[in-house]
């Protein structure tokens, strides 16, 4: 067999076979690889005529199939799956060749793995990869980490077969070092939660408290489509909203059981945002309405608890409140990528990656799930200054989130007089006051820390830390 494919992918289920397609259609010679060879050949035998396929069937086989340096990607499940197939691949290569991670892997294990690799002279790429299966196929967001060095010859390739946002500029760029793709990923999908937590509050708000129908929802949703809110989850809400369920003749939504499920990278961008301290409460309240929508035993033994009576909207009520809905939708969106950007930055300082912000919003505009118009303003947000402390200290996102919160409010009260829970739009509306707050209680706290536990506090007036003797004559000490 000659060393000819300059890019090899093993594991061919759904998104490995469409990267490896996307590669072929854009003239690269791939050679495929899958635990069972079965799937290879059905690939070859499905697609083949779509470009240069080198099918394998061993290891030894692929690894011989592939020019140097070698570039191998990995498209298998997160996790140990991601390890067992590196100690299968790792010992037949040499200084030099990269292995490329296309996985949703933790970033943690990102950086372990490339650590281990680099003392073999092995490049390994964590590389994020977003856009599902047709994203996959026509063009994914791609967001890859790893020595810089890789970029050089890998960057072109992925360049050719990413996503292009409307100025034409590749969705790919060179993230950062070791496990920073794959933890601008997680934040993605963290993002991605939150996006879809809000757009469904908008949508029950819509249905529960205007009284439209799912049909009429989507006639709004595409509406807002066509404004600051165009994005794919917007896009993709219209159409679910509207799918008529055959079996029944009842709208789809309404038939399919409300539990959301989760695979676990909206999880890790909370649990990660917790250990550096960032409040990503946008983030966690999507994740935790995901989690308590699956306690079904929980919600049914809460069904009788009391709540509010219903009140009726007219029709020109229920189309000014659909107005203000969009408004408190686009503040929240504004607060959750404020809470997402404010990640990556923290992990890019924690671990010396030097991400660049406006990058990672212009490699989002196309491609991957979050992609939207809205994406592009943050891009031009970080341009015109590297080094903004939070979204919402660009003058732009300050003025429109300023002028939607009148309507945010109100949706708010709206919801909370009805009894439609709304955490997430709740939460990026408390995150707005807190920051903009002239005091928090928080120095509330510090005297109860400093009362149960001598824990000192800081004052307004003068450096260093002090304590008040509270059990005794409440004098103020150092701490
Ligand atoms: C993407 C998606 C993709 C996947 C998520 C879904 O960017 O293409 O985010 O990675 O669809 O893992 O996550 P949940 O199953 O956790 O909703």
């Amino acid at each position: 067999m000659s060393s000819s494919a300059q890019i090899g992918v093993t594991g061919l289920a759904v998104m490995g076979r469409n990267l490896a397609r996307n590669f072929a259609r854009n003239g690269y010679a791939v050679a495929l690889h899958n635990r069972t060879a079965a799937r290879t050949h059905a690939l070859v035998e499905e697609f083949g005529s779509e470009g240069d396929f080198v099918a394998t069937e061993t290891a030894k086989e692929f690894v011989a199939a592939l020019e140097r340096p070698r570039r191998l990607v990995i498209m298998v499940k997160a996790g140990e799956p991601t390890d067992a197939v590196i100690q299968e691949f790792a010992p037949l290569l040499e200084p030099g060749d990269m292995i490329i991670d296309g996985g949703n892997a933790h970033f943690a294990d990102t950086r372990r793995r490339e650590r281990d690799l680099r003392e073999q002279g092995i490049h390994f790429v964590g590389a994020g990869i977003s856009g599902g299966e047709e994203g996959a196929l026509h063009g994914p967001s791609i967001m890859p980490g790893g020595p810089v060095e890789s970029y050089d010859s890998l960057g072109p390739m992925l360049e050719k077969i990413s996503a292009k946002a409307a100025d034409g500029a590749p969705c790919v760029t060179h993230v950062g070092p070791d496990g920073a793709g794959h933890f601008v990923k997680m934040v993605h999908n963290g993002i991605e939660y939150a996006d879809m937590q809000l757009i469904g509050e908008a949508y029950q708000l819509l249905r529960d408290v205007a009284g439209y129908s799912p049909a009429q929802i989507a006639d709004i949703f595409r509406t807002w489509n066509t404004g600051r809110l165009d994005s794919y989850l917007i896009e993709i809400t219209a159409e679910v909203l509207s799918h008529v369920d055959a079996a029944t003749g009842e709208p789809f939504v309404d038939v399919v059981q409300d539990q959301a499920e989760q695979k676990g990278t909206g999880r890790w961008t909370v649990q990660i945002a917790l250990d550096l301290g960032v409040p990503v409460s946008g983030i966690a309240e999507a994740v935790f309405a995901r989690s308590l929508s699956g306690h079904s035993a929980l919600r049914e033994a809460s069904r009788g608890l009391a709540g509010p009576t219903a009140s009726a909207l007219s029709e020109s009520e229920a189309s000014a409140f659909a107005d203000q809905v969009e408004q408190a939708l686009y503040a929240s969106k504004i607060v959750s990528y404020t809470q997402g950007f404010h990640e990556i930055s923290a992990g890019s300082a924690e671990y010396d990656w030097n991400i660049d912000l406006g990058a990672v919003a212009s490699i989002w505009r196309g491609g991957c799930i979050i992609r939207a118009a809205f994406l592009d303003r943050i891009r031009a947000a970080y341009d015109a200054r590297a080094d903004l402390p939070s979204l919402l200290s660009d003058d732009t996102f300050a003025q429109e989130i300023g002028a939607a919160q009148d309507d945010w409010r109100a949706v708010l009260v709206a919801a909370v007089q009805q009894g439609v829970p709304t955490p997430g739009f709740a939460a990026a509306l408390a995150y707005y006051d807190a920051l903009r707050a002239e005091r928090l209680p928080a120095a509330l706290t510090q005297g109860q820390r400093d009362f149960f536990g001598a824990h000192t506090y800081r004052r307004t007036d003068r450096e260093g830390s002090f304590h008040t003797l509270w059990g005794g004559d409440r004098s103020e000490v150092s701490g």
